[in-house]
């Protein structure tokens, strides 16, 4: 098909020393829970794993204890639901893949914890694809149920335009364009499908600077034993 180029939303954490803008990787968890959670899991990631990006325990277990989980069978070889613990991975929004199909038209909405990684160029692509719907061009039949979307291979897509202004009241003030939303939920799923990204690239760091000294160790050494040799 027809090559489709992606925007750059210019997201700071694709560099070397990049690191995950925490208010926004926090006001994206926000559009999460609020916007996304109704239709897509995050089947890898577990609420303790919201300290990474800059909650308390007490925060990230108040929105754990904020979501009712399936748990069980108990004695009574029962299923049941329970508020969710640090513990727990965040809560799927349907109990298998025919239920979710069933409520959206027979698509299925992807588990979002890895998307960022799954996709080429993950987060400039989830910005693209939720800012990109558009009217079709002249000529163009968007089947049944389908929605135009500039950035979606094919350009047909079966999840509905999500975003809309306002649609989200953030704590810290900022004000809550389309593009603002995208560029928050992008950069918290960049965090979620990995999480230890910074960590790697402090060891990274570490690691040069490490041998940094040993390589100007080495020469000293090197100065000093052969000093006498003329
Ligand atoms: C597909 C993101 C909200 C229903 C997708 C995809 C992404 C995504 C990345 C996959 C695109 C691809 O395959 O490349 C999001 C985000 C949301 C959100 C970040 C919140 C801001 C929702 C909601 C619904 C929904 C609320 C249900 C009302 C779907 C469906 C698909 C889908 C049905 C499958 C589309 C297809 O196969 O054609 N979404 N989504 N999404 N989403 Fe969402």
């Amino acid at each position: 098909g027809e090559a489709i180029v992606l925007p750059d939303a210019g997201f700071g954490f694709a560099g070397f020393f990049g690191t995950f803008d925490r208010g926004s990787a926090q006001r994206g968890l926000q559009v999460y829970n609020e916007v996304c959670a109704a239709c897509h899991g995050l089947y890898h990631l577990s609420y303790r794993n919201l300290v990474e990006i800059g909650l308390s325990e007490d925060q990230a277990r108040a929105i754990a204890a904020g979501v009712e989980v399936r748990d069980g069978p108990n004695d009574m070889g029962e299923m049941f639901d329970r508020p969710a613990r640090l513990s727990d991975r965040f809560r799927r929004p349907f109990a298998n893949e025919l239920a979710a199909r069933a409520a959206n038209n027979g698509a299925y909405p992807p588990d979002l914890s890895v998307i960022a990684k799954a996709r080429p160029n993950g987060a400039n692509y989830l910005h693209a694809l939720l800012t990109g719907y558009v009217d079709p061009p002249a000529g163009f039949t968007v089947a049944e149920g389908m929605h135009y979307n500039a950035y979606y291979p094919g350009h047909q897509i079966a999840m509905p335009p999500i975003l809309n202004p306002d649609q989200v009241t953030y704590a810290d003030g900022t004000a809550a364009t389309v593009d603002q939303m995208a560029r928050d939920v992008a950069t918290f799923l960049a965090w979620a499908a990995e999480p230890e990204t910074e960590q790697r690239r402090a060891m990274g760091v570490k690691m040069i600077l490490f041998l940094i000294v040993l390589g100007g160790l080495t020469y000293a050494v090197k100065r000093k034993v052969w000093a006498d040799v003329k």
